[in-house]
């Protein structure tokens, strides 16, 4: 009940922030150096191109179905694309907020643009899903418990790097990878489309978190490096949960589980492989959380349904720790 009260459209928000911080004057004349500048021109980049690439929600839907009819999806694929998009609109209610909270909590001009950007087309992405939805008459429920957790975690810190490094780069990169499985499956051409727009909208604010995360983690101790890596490693157990329940829906929509998962793992350790780049550190250390990924994964879709746990876990964790 939780996420609807907290998503839903008129449900109220437990999240606020007052808006007390003194006009911040220096740092428009701070000196600062190249590289930081540098970046914060990359960010206002992603701002120009969204502005640049903004599309009609409204009119593109009304197009698609002028074109194609309205949606007429296969009666055992119906509620597993409910289900599945249940889960995309909320995600792209909770990414506006977040969005919304992170253009208020970032400091650099650049960033601040890219997260204004992206609450602009988190809300053409709400409100395009709810309309589509509406056309399937869809009617909204309970989210999964393992995938409210993880959008309450992200909308409810107030520890910005968290913030950053939930949505951008481990919320988004599962939600690129339905939109990517869905399209491939063609189960509607209405919904394919709109995934297209969509798609290319997400890849900028992959990149915001990609580009401003680095200077985030650099500022932090080692201490709250091993915090913040915790924190992520919980993300990730209860995402690959919420796939786990998700199962039968993506199964009846064509799509393996465990492809899926992979994709979006993959993609989630290329955002980090990038960020590691952009601090100039070495890779190894995601490392620990790479261990903690595959162990949840192998676990979670173990292959062989007859052995008992204790054989699940020993071989899992020899399969993952027994090698480097
Ligand atoms: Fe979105
Ligand atoms: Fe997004």
């Amino acid at each position: 009940m939780f996420l609807l009260q907290q998503f839903g459209p008129t449900g109220p928000s437990s999240v606020t922030y007052s808006c007390n911080m003194p006009i911040p004057y220096e740092t428009f004349r701070n000196l600062v150096s190249h590289e930081k500048e540098k970046n914060e021109t990359v960010l206002e980049g992603i701002y120009h191109r969204g502005q640049n690439n903004i599309w009609n929600g409204q009119e593109l839907l009304k197009e698609l179905v002028s074109k194609h009819g309205t949606p007429n999806i296969d009666s055992e694929k119906l509620g597993p694309i409910k289900n599945v998009f249940s889960i995309i609109l909320w995600g792209e209610y909770a990414a506006w907020n977040v969005s919304s909270q992170l253009s208020f909590m970032l400091d650099d001009y650049g960033a601040k643009m890219a997260a204004v950007s992206q609450a602009h087309d988190e809300a053409r992405h709400f409100y395009v899903m709810r309309d589509y939805l509406r056309l399937l008459e869809y009617e909204p429920q309970e989210l999964p418990s393992q995938v409210s957790y993880i959008l309450r975690e992200v909308c409810e810190t107030k520890h910005l790097a968290r913030k950053l490094l939930g949505m951008q780069l481990m919320i988004e990169p599962i939600a690129l990878t339905i939109f990517r499985f869905v399209r491939k499956g063609n189960i509607d051409p209405v919904l394919s489309s709109l995934l297209d727009h969509f798609e290319i909208d997400e890849s900028r604010h992959v990149a915001l978190g990609i580009k401003h995360l680095p200077r985030l983690l650099k500022e932090m101790s080692r201490a709250e490096l091993v915090k913040f890596l915790f924190w992520q490693a919980r993300l990730i157990n209860a995402e690959i949960s919420g796939l786990k329940f998700l199962e039968k829906d993506l199964i009846a929509l064509g799509i393996d589980p465990l492809e899926a998962f992979e994709f979006a793992e993959e993609k989630q350790l290329e955002c980090l492989r990038l960020v590691t780049q952009e601090m100039g550190i070495n890779k190894n250390i995601w490392k620990p959380i790479v261990k903690v990924i595959q162990f949840k994964k192998k676990m979670t879709f173990y292959p062989n349904k007859q052995d008992n746990l204790i054989k699940r876990f020993s071989i899992s964790l020899f399969e993952v720790f027994g090698t480097t």
